[in-house]
């Protein structure tokens, strides 16, 4: 396989799937292979995975793909007929949520789980407005692509739903976490004055799309007290944050001491196998169940089913939230170290191994340094690591890999980050 074969590919994909399908990096990889944290490109070069949060708990872990290979050449039907498995995991994933989550729907994607979501929300409460952060991403359903600015800007917003500023624990002195509550009193005002009732404030517990933050505790609780006392719901996002990613318990939900009343579910929940779902509040849908039924084809089929199971296994087995809050410590102590030597860093955040490295610019501002951080994810990827970014201005490294990542990972991470901006302060000195 040659460089030039890569070129045909880009082309022919080009030509094939059309222009909306983005590559990563100026030269973009082809892989051909995954284990664990590495993936392998058709040239078999080795690269180290430092953003994939869909390979969880490792790509193509062994006890994950023995899981689906046995159950697919065993069964594969739907949730018409009884099936031990999906009962199963159900229960096993109930048993991690507070017990007013009562049941649980599957769904093959993420986007599928917040759609759900969203009916049922708007089911429960006769209201329609949803409220979202201003760079959120939930999904790319029509319902799901209306509160996703961050895929199609504000315009992508219908006129029921509502942006308020994400909780912003490093710019204006965090002023944005501290106002969080107050802007969506301010959001569900105007909604008041526009007729709208509210059906739900929808977050997304790592601020992934945002540029990563984890404002204080407090704040997001008192948010989730003030929509239910304006007749919402508060529906917590965990298909970013969730199954052990930020190193202290399942969810990231469960860091703040919250109780949401919808937690959706996606990407982790299958080590790459396209599962979704929702955990809900019985009450919520007791008449939804009953007066439009809920199916969905290939969702909770017994071959998810056993997947999902086999990653549970996997975190328990392998200590992957404890690993998650060690190794993510230790990667966060070498970003700060970084941060001493290396003034385009402005903030280092993060819980367990959900981190944002934030990129500045040397002004008063602080302002976005936006095509800096193109440059280092870039940079890193001719090192073969693989980061991306996001935030508004696209300036945070966003630091995100499967869960048995090692602290020996971590110091490769950290010193190929370290090598890239140091040959990008030269760049930009001569
Ligand atoms: C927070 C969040 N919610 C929902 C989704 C949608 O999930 P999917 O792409 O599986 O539909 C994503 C995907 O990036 C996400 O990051």
């Amino acid at each position: 396989v040659t460089e030039n074969s890569a070129v045909d590919l880009a082309v022919r994909r080009r030509r094939a799937l059309g222009p909306t399908y983005h590559a990563f990096y100026r030269e973009p990889v082809h892989l051909v292979r995954g284990e664990g944290v590495w993936l392998f490109d058709a040239q078999g070069s080795r690269f180290l995975d430092g953003y994939n949060n869909v390979a969880s708990v490792g790509h193509c872990h062994p006890h994950v793909v023995a899981a689906l290979a046995r159950q697919a050449s065993l069964l594969n039907t739907h949730t018409r007929y009884l099936s031990d498995l999906i009962v199963e995991y159900a229960e096993r994933l109930l048993a991690t949520c507070p017990p007013a989550l009562g049941h649980a729907l599957f769904t093959c994607t993420g986007s599928e789980a917040n759609d759900l979501a969203i009916r049922i929300a708007r089911h429960a409460t006769a209201g329609t407005g949803i409220i979202v952060t201003r760079t959120a991403y939930h999904g790319a359903t029509v319902a799901t692509a209306a509160i996703s600015p961050s895929a199609g800007g504000a315009a992508a917003l219908t006129r029921e739903n509502r942006l308020i500023a994400a909780p912003d624990t490093y710019r204006r002195g965090g002023a944005d976490a501290l106002e969080f509550v107050d802007n969506l009193r301010t959001a569900l005002n105007e909604m008041s004055r526009d007729g709208i009732k509210p059906a739900a404030l929808m977050l997304d517990t790592a601020f992934s799309s945002d540029g990563i933050f984890f404002p204080p505790a407090a704040v997001l609780r008192e948010a989730a007290a003030v929509i239910r006392a304006a007749g919402g719901l508060f529906i917590a996002d965990e298909v970013q944050a969730g199954f052990g990613r930020l190193g202290s318990g399942m969810w990231g939900f469960q860091r703040a001491g919250l109780e949401p009343d919808i937690v959706t579910l996606g990407k982790p929940m299958g080590d790459g196998h396209p599962i979704g779902g929702a955990m809900v509040k019985p009450e919520l849908v007791a008449k939804f169940s009953t007066e439009t039924g809920y199916f969905n084809t290939f969702g909770g089929n017994p071959v998810s089913a056993a997947v999902g199971m086999a990653v549970l296994d996997v975190i328990e087995r392998e200590n992957l939230i404890d690993n998650a809050r060690i190794v993510g410590t230790h990667l966060r102590d070498g970003l700060g170290a970084l941060a001493q030597r290396h003034p385009l860093i402005g903030d280092v955040r993060g819980e367990g191994l959900c981190i944002g490295v934030e990129l500045v610019r040397p002004d008063a501002a602080y302002s976005a340094a936006t095509s800096a951080a193109a440059w280092v994810v870039n940079g890193l990827r001719e090192r073969h690591i693989l980061i991306s970014s996001s935030g508004p201005g696209g300036n945070v490294l966003k630091i995100r890999p499967p869960l048995p990542f090692s602290r020996g990972n971590a110091d490769q991470l950290l010193e190929a980050l370290d090598d890239t901006l140091s040959d990008l302060a030269l760049y930009v000195e001569t």
